[in-house]
């Protein structure tokens, strides 16, 4: 483990300090010794992947091995920042032996410091579980992805009085339930207010607004790697996918041309070996 690693403690004093918490998706070793570098607190192994990574339409397919394949290249990148990784779809749902077979594969296997569950009050008492076994459990509300069908597609939660007094039932069972922080996806910027003053423990908004105590964004998205689309709330600190494809580019013509690789990226031999050979 980390001697510096950043700790559930320290992120909740954050909150009480008023001191806002930074996380971002990270699903290789190479992209997280750049975010632990950069210094942010927290990196999300998100089941994102599948949809960032695998090019699937949902994160529905992505299963516990990809997961515990993508973090353990993830936590041998990660020095400082606190590693979360999702539970994916039906991990944990089916029974609490099962929630606590799969934590126990990503904490043990992957060497992860927290995991993070979707759902509310349904999964209360699986949060309880995990935390009484020692499992730091992240909630997330809102937009919960893995419900995408049962939600009718990626839309924005909790803007009716029904949606909004459910998310804040939800969140309060899930601090009740020993969650030391949540993920709050795709909901009015007032309501992820309201729910951030209500809890002492940490809300991490995405799409939430700027009351939370933290944001979290898919790297993917920030860095700018994709052209086809970007969510509303969304900012691109970076246009690299333009850069990798001019970068791509130039290196396709200067191999087509014999530009590349010139004398300084070639290994000599000795003068009296090549001789010989010839
Ligand atoms: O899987 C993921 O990347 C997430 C974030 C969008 C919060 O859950």
């Amino acid at each position: 483990m980390g001697a510096n690693r950043i700790t559930i403690t320290q992120l909740q004093e954050m909150k009480k300090k008023g001191e806002k918490i930074s996380m971002v998706t990270a699903y290789d070793y190479s992209m997280a010794k750049l975010v632990d570098e950069a210094g942010l607190e927290m990196i999300l192994v998100g089941d994102s992947l599948g949809m960032v990574v695998l090019g699937y339409d949902t994160t529905i397919p992505v299963t516990l091995d990809d997961m515990i394949h993508h973090a353990k290249a993830v936590t041998r990148g990660a020095k400082s920042s606190l590693v979360v990784a999702d539970l994916p779809f039906l991990s944990y749902q089916i029974s609490t032996e099962q929630a606590l077979q799969s934590a126990r594969r990503m904490m043990q296997e992957a060497g992860v410091q927290a995991l993070k569950l979707e759902g509310g009050s349904e999964i209360a008492p699986t949060v309880r579980a995990l935390v009484n076994a020692g499992v730091p459990v992240m909630g997330h509300l809102g937009l919960t992805p893995q419900a995408v069908n049962q939600l009718g597609g990626f839309k924005v939660q909790g803007k009716d009085l029904k949606g909004a007094k459910k998310i804040i039932k939800d969140a309060e069972a899930l601090e009740e339930a020993g969650a030391f922080a949540i993920v709050l996806e795709c909901v009015p910027a007032p309501l992820a207010k309201i729910i951030t003053e209500r809890l002492s423990i940490p809300v991490i908004g995405i799409g939430a607004g700027n009351g939370c105590d933290g944001q979290v964004l898919v790297i993917n998205d920030l860095l700018g790697f994709f052209n086809d689309f970007t969510p509303k709330f969304v900012k691109r600190y970076g246009e690299f996918g333009k850069q990798i494809v001019e970068a791509l580019k130039l290196y396709k013509q200067e191999v087509s041309s014999g530009q590349f690789p010139a004398a300084e990226h070639c290994f000599s031999m000795q003068e009296e070996t090549l001789s010989k050979l010839y």
